[in-house]
């Protein structure tokens, strides 16, 4: 593959980290995977180890570029997209975090957000924000590690004094890409899309928030410095000394979600789609306006290039889509993601059988930190089967939740939905969408698309795509899936809407 220049793409998920590389047509040339350990110290919280994330990126990374027979040197720029909200809180001396990354799914500051809204704070924070406040984001994370982490991870003569040390700016927050744009090039920086996500960020102003760094206790000190997500001053360099053994820009960052919607070229108000990871996030682009969501989704920033005006979008989080697939595997009752097809497609329908996978919660439209996971309707002849098969209905039905959602709130009727992630490979999944949904459901031909979206960003800081239209020509479509079959949806869709009512509030204690 001599000659030729690529985009190189790490995708750091809940799950794993990938590394991608994409040629000029958004063709995928590499990609090596990485499963990284989920940390379950106690009910509800969630953690991952940051050094074992970073050291996978090295591995993904040399790993995709020696498959793929690639001199570093033909990577015209990297970008990184990321899980987000996970919170990372290390040494600026040592490198070292300072505790665990607290992840997106963990309830561990519920109690705190509660105390939030019994002060009367919601309201504020969410016009300041556009989030819907919730232990999910960063803020309270980022709070609980600089009050409860074990001061001898400093490895200081003063151990006590942790706050002193974050005021005293010798402590660095990051999300997960901020992590890794540290450890690739030495800078402290964020892009607009993950500042958003961390219940700091004023999003109308684009900068960070002191009021709201009062309420939560997180000194400015600390703090990246904010960028756009495409960046034309690149947000820093690899070490050709280090792993890599080449200066490679990194220019591009985006979170996963917002990354999928570049991907997904949808770069115009009204533009949507629906990613299925760990959890699945419908974005509606809204352009330059931040649409405040009057139906239970958040409003948070789209994406950036230099120079330009930034992009807002409409989300609706569902924290549990994916993962109740591998929770499917956990207890044995699949092998496999794709067994869950064959399993849902083997009976007519689930028997009654409901099943909310309200582990972490619920995310939108419900914000409802205490729900937990909840199946009902099983009787003695109860199968597995049904039990799969209503998973994979849960994942549609609460996609139709936040739908309904983004339709009120956009005044835009979705006629169509490109999807992308992991689970659209599932032919069953995608048709059973479009049957809930009543809509058409458009899977590209790299459903890869948040990796892709990353490599967009930094390839357009470099030079390497010139205009918006070149990106917009490397999508293709793979199949579509039209509404077929209906079997009683508006009842089964009713039913569900009660099955979500007994989930809500469950761990109340
Ligand atoms: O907000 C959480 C989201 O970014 C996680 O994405 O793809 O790791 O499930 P994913």
């Amino acid at each position: 593959m001599s000659g030729e220049t690529y985009v190189g793409a790490i995708d750091q998920g809940t799950t794993g980290t990938r590394f991608m590389v994409f040629d000029h047509d958004g063709k995928v040339v590499a990609n090596a995977y990485e499963k990284h350990e989920q940390i379950y110290p106690e009910p509800g919280w969630v953690e991952h180890d940051a050094n074992e994330i970073w050291e996978n990126t090295k591995t993904v990374i040399n790993e995709a570029l020696n498959d793929a027979l690639l001199d570093p040197e033909q990577l015209e720029a990297i970008g990184i997209t990321n899980q987000r909200e996970t919170t990372i809180v290390w040494d600026r001396e040592t490198g070292q975090p300072i505790h665990n990354a607290i992840v997106w799914q963990d309830r561990r500051t519920t109690d705190r957000i509660e105390t939030l809204e019994a002060d009367g704070k919601t309201d504020e924070v969410r016009a300041k924000t556009g989030l819907e406040p919730d232990a999910y984001f960063s803020a309270t994370k980022a709070e609980w590690i600089l009050d409860n982490s074990d001061p001898i991870k400093l490895q200081r003569s003063r151990p006590e004094d942790i706050r002193d040390r974050a005021a005293e700016g010798e402590l660095a927050f990051g999300t997960i890409d901020t992590w890794l744009i540290y450890k690739l090039t030495g800078n402290h920086i964020t892009d607009v899309t993950n500042a958003s996500r961390t219940m700091l960020f004023n999003i109308h102003d684009m900068e960070w928030d002191d009021e709201l760094l009062d309420e939560f206790n997180v000194p400015r000190e600390i703090l990246p410095e904010v960028r756009p997500s495409s960046d034309d001053d690149h947000y820093g360099e690899t070490d050709a000394s280090g792993f890599l053994g080449a200066e490679v820009p990194v220019a591009g960052a985006l979170g996963d979600q917002q990354a999928a919607l570049f991907g997904q070229t949808c770069f115009d108000a009204g533009d949507a789609k629906n990613t299925y990871g760990t959890g699945s996030f419908m974005l509606m682009n809204t352009g330059e306006e931040a649409v405040m969501s009057e139906h239970g989704l958040l409003t948070t920033v789209g994406f950036q290039r230099s120079g330009e005006p930034v992009q807002y979008a409409l989300e609706g989080s569902i924290f549990i889509t994916g993962a109740a697939i591998e929770w499917l595997e956990d207890m044995t009752l699949i092998e496999n993601a794709s067994e869950s097809e064959k399993l849902a497609r083997s009976v007519d329908s689930t028997d009654g059988v409901y099943f909310v996978p309200a582990f972490a919660g619920l995310g939108a439209p419900h914000w409802d930190q205490r729900a937990r996971g909840t199946i009902v309707g099983m009787t003695r002849g109860t199968r597995r089967e049904h039990i799969v098969r209503a998973t994979l209905e849960s994942i549609a039905f609460q996609t139709r939740d936040v739908a309904e959602a983004m339709e009120s709130d956009s005044g835009i009727d979705l006629s169509s939905l490109r999807v992308d992630g992991g689970a659209v490979k599932n032919n069953f999944l995608c048709q059973l969408q479009s049957n809930i949904l009543d809509t058409e459901i458009v899977r590209p031909q790299v459903d890869e698309t948040t990796a892709l979206g990353a490599a967009y960003a930094a390839g357009l800081a470099v030079g390497y795509w010139e205009t918006m239209e070149e990106l917009r020509a490397n999508w293709q479509v793979d199949r579509e899936f039209g509404p077929s079959d209906p079997q009683n949806v508006e009842h089964r869709y009713g039913r569900w809407k009660e099955a979500v009512d007994r989930s809500l509030d469950w761990a109340r204690d």
